[in-house]
């Protein structure tokens, strides 16, 4: 059966093929310090037939790419205009809770959510999404995602392409799901309609030069493995994080939904000539979503994946008609990109152990839902209070049959191991995406936890399969001020710049002790022998 219906498929992606190519959408830019983002419905004509009913940003579909600059101030005005509740997420960027447009931030119909912020993240690619709590795959799905683009001086001194839609292109990569209407099924697996940037069967005019393809995983489930036609080599330059220390050369890289990579391929030689940025699928271990096999051994079922022939296939994602190079070419790049200074392992506060597990067991255990340390998602309860500042190791522990891709929120982390394995040189740079392997598979990262710290607002951590996430593979941690056990203050004056007096009370008079607090200004002591009132 699954032959048969492979062959039907192979067939129409012929036709469609040599009848139905569409110029690959490019997201407009948005750039200064405020950005404006309507949330709205719209329509869209995906396939021939009835319009399919969509939301995007500032649009019918998706949304524009925003560049930033690091150390610039920015306001994001997110209105919503979708008659329903959401919130916006920053993926990837380090910004303070009550800015991070997590399931407690929610954008009433009708609000508009103005967060500011310094943004202080290196030049890196990052997205912004809707984050309701069991509604997070359903607006995606339905269309909101946008690219992030952070810029910075160290980037700019590199010999990279960065001009945006001449050789540096955002590549959004999703599947959906559509029902005999045209419209769109929030959960299925019969994904089987690739988009790159809303565009179904898309062709990219590019130059014969160096170009940069900023790849983005924004499918609700699905991994990628990604790489060129004809054999063609690339050089991955970036990962979730921003840039890594050198340019490596690569044929493949598999990414998880939320992760990205920049990479940089080499088109000079192929002027008139047709490549494409295919995914491997028929490469990817079982066990992962996108693979043959969705699960460990044939036993574990999720229905209509096998009849997808996406799954365990090679299938193009972008054709690239390459043109005439531009005037002034970008023809060799950096050979040495920036630093990283990873924190020693020795120099950790804490350790702490994420398991994941099935809530069933038996065949259709990989559907899930999934727990981490047996407790699916409660918006009540908070799973860690994490010390401001703290260097921690994360241990993440998959004792589930399916692979997932975990993700947290605030700050991004260097890999330690995967299953006692140093990560390959990809692995190597920063990351907020992780793909933690099925059956026992043991991934270790260091982070710390600087800068910012919680009011009431927690940060996430979850797995970015949406439906695992949707589903309760979720949890939430404060990250404590300083001196939160004896002192009430308003976290707010603290990090304001501007302010240079820091106003609390305290709440008990404590034995002869001094704490100590910081802010953007630098340290301060307050002696708590004495309950009273401080400045
Ligand atoms: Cu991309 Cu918590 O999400
Ligand atoms: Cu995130
Ligand atoms: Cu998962």
């Amino acid at each position: 059966m699954k032959t048969i219906l492979n062959i039907i498929f192979a067939a129409l992606g012929l036709i469609f093929h040599s009848f139905s190519q569409t110029p690959l959408a490019i997201p407009p830019v948005l750039f200064g310090n405020e950005i404006n983002l309507n949330l709205q419905t719209g329509t869209v004509q995906f396939l021939p037939g009835a319009g399919t009913s969509t939301m995007g940003a500032n649009g019918n579909l998706l949304g524009p790419t925003i560049i930033l600059d690091r150390y610039q101030d920015v306001t994001m005005n997110v209105t919503n205009s979708l008659g329903e509740p959401t919130t916006i997420h920053w993926h990837g960027m380090h910004v303070a809770p009550e800015n991070d447009g997590g399931p407690h931030t929610v954008i009433m119909p009708g609000e508009t959510w103005s967060p500011s912020w310094n943004v202080l993240d290196w030049a890196s690619t990052h997205w912004y999404h809707p984050h309701l709590h069991h509604m997070t795959n359903a607006h995606v799905q339905k269309g909101i995602a946008g690219m992030i683009i952070v810029r910075d001086a160290e980037e700019q001194a590199l010999t990279l392409p960065r001009t945006y839609g001449v050789d540096d292109f955002p590549i959004v990569v999703q599947t959906k799901a559509f029902d005999i209407n045209n419209q769109i099924i929030i959960e299925s697996a019969l994904d089987v309609n690739l988009m790159v940037n809303g565009t179904i069967d898309p062709f990219l005019d590019a130059p014969a030069q160096m170009v940069r393809l900023r790849l983005l995983n924004g499918s609700s489930e699905r991994y990628y493995n990604f790489g060129f036609s004809n054999s063609l080599s690339f050089q991955m330059i970036g990962s979730d994080g921003g840039l890594l220390t050198a340019p490596l050369t690569m044929n493949r890289i598999m990414l998880a939904p939320g992760e990205r990579a920049e990479i940089v391929v080499n088109l000079s030689a192929l002027e008139g000539q047709t490549v494409f940025l295919r995914s491997f699928g028929s490469e990817l271990p079982n066990a992962i979503y996108g693979a043959a096999q969705p699960g460990m051994g044939g036993g574990q079922v999720i229905p209509d994946y096998t009849s997808n022939p996406l799954n365990g296939n090679d299938f193009n994602v972008l054709q690239i008609n390459v043109q005439a190079p531009t005037a002034n070419p970008v023809t060799s790049i950096s050979s040495a990109l920036t630093t990283h200074s990873p924190w020693p392992e020795a120099s950790a506060n804490a350790t702490r152990n994420l398991l994941f597990q099935p809530v069933n067991q038996g065949p259709t255990a990989i559907q899930g839902p999934f727990t981490i340390n047996g407790a699916e998602f409660d918006m009540d309860v908070i799973n860690y209070e994490v010390p401001f500042e703290n260097i921690e190791v994360w241990v993440l522990t998959n004792q589930t049959p399916i692979s997932h891709p975990f993700h947290i929120h605030d700050v991004s982390f260097y890999i330690l191991d995967i299953n006692g394995n140093p990560p390959p040189a990809h692995l190597q740079g920063r990351k907020d995406v992780v793909h933690v392997p099925a059956g026992n598979g043991v991934v270790r990262f260091i982070t710390k936890f600087d800068d910012y710290f919680s009011d009431e607002h927690p940060y996430m951590y979850h797995c970015h399969m949406l439906t695992h996430e949707d589903g309760g593979m979720m949890g939430q941690f404060l990250v404590m001020p300083p001196c939160l056990l004896e002192i009430t203050q308003e976290p707010a004056d603290v990090i304001t710049p501007e302010n240079t007096t820091v106003q609390f009370s305290v709440e008990i008079g404590g034995p002869d002790q001094t704490y100590q607090w910081q802010t953007n200004l630098g340290f301060g002591f307050v002696d708590l022998s004495n309950a009273g009132q401080y400045s």
